[in-house]
């Protein structure tokens, strides 16, 4: 039995009725930081943050009049002051004619376990939010195609691609743990299903790392603009063409990214006379995410869009740098 407790994983303490250290196994020294010989002999309460003495008190009590205690989660104090949560079970010890005259103790380390708990308490928040997000963007897009479509099949249609592309992003967003994803991954994803198997598209820029949210504006505002190209602009035409391209300008505080997408070897463009949801999108959704400016021209040559967006100082991130912390309070709570 001696051997056993001397080689328990789990800190195995005995202790007098008045709280008093009597035997301290190797488990509790890698515990709680103490050799046996520092710390037999000395007050049990060595080991209980100050505000908690009452609750030793209490334990000891009920230990006396012989109760078990089963599992009783608590924070017990290191050697060097650091606080941890235990486990405890504690059992009265007897002496021949069954006196209760002390208590044993086993101590078992929760703090793995209390940090997995509330990992998994803040992602079930934050899929809670996002989940919440993504319902009032759907709606959005459900209302808004639902609304310019001119027949049924129009809008199936519609909407069946704006989901999909949305399902993309976030297929992106995920294999990056939603931390940030790259613009030049956006924007080849995004632009993919139209590119017909030929080189329509033309993509140049640097790597630059968008936020959640900043990554899900773009990636919805690129899809409106190719499937844009593809029913009134460059891609209706075989030699029509797509150059997008961005850089970094500026520097320190005052570095923007510059993005420009620009049709070519389309009908020629006239100014439309309706908007519809990719305008809005466009022009209004993207530009207040990124907190940017978006300009849309109908060159007759074919349609351009440019979008010029901050990049806060001292963050190598589009869209703000909140949405790392991991935690509930993040910028992707933003519409
Ligand atoms: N790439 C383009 N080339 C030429 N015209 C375009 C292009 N993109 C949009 N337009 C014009 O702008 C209008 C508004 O587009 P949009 O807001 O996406 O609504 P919708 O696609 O529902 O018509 C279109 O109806 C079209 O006349
Ligand atoms: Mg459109």
């Amino acid at each position: 039995m001696a051997a056993i407790v001397a080689s328990s994983d789990d800190a195995i303490i005995s202790k007098s009725l008045e709280g008093v250290v009597k035997s301290w196994n190797i488990g509790a020294e890698r515990l709680f930081g103490y050799e046996a010989d520092e710390i037999v002999g000395q007050s049990i309460m060595t080991l209980v943050p100050p505000d908690r003495h009452d609750e030793e008190r209490d334990i000891l009590e009920r230990v006396r009049r012989g109760e078990h205690i089963q599992h009783y989660e608590t924070l017990r104090q290191r050697k060097d002051g650091s606080e941890m949560w235990v486990s405890l079970t504690i059992s009265p010890l007897r002496n021949a004619v069954g006196v209760v005259i002390g208590a044993s103790t086993i101590a078992r380390d929760m703090t793995e376990r209390r940090r997995a708990d509330q990992h998994r308490i803040t992602l079930m928040g934050e899929l809670n939010h996002r989940v919440k997000n993504t319902m009032a963007v759907i709606q959005s897009i459900a209302a808004q195609t639902l609304g310019h479509a001119s027949t049924l099949e129009e809008a199936r249609e519609a909407f069946g691609s704006r989901l999909i592309n949305l399902s993309k992003a976030h297929d992106l967003l995920t294999r990056e743990s939603w931390q940030s994803a790259d613009l030049r991954e956006i924007v080849a994803d995004t632009v993919r299903p139209h590119a017909g198997g030929e080189n329509r598209f033309q993509i140049e820029g640097p790597s630059i790392r968008l936020s959640p949210s900043a990554a899900l504006a773009v990636a919805m505002a690129l899809h409106e603009l190719s499937t844009n190209a593809a029913k009134y602009g460059a891609l209706t035409s075989e030699k029509g063409r797509v150059l997008i391209a961005w850089k970094i300008q500026g520097e320190g505080a005052g570095r923007q990214l510059f993005l420009s997408w620009r049709e070519s070897g389309g009908p020629p463009v006239a100014r439309p006379t309706r908007k519809g949801f990719g305008s809005l999108l466009i022009e209004r959704a993207l530009a207040s995410e990124l907190r940017g400016e978006v300009r849309v021209g109908y060159e007759i040559t074919g349609l351009e869009c440019t979008m010029v967006a901050p990049i806060p100082a001292g963050e190598d991130f589009l869209g703000g740098r909140s949405g790392q912390s991991g935690g509930a309070a993040d910028s992707d709570r933003r519409g």
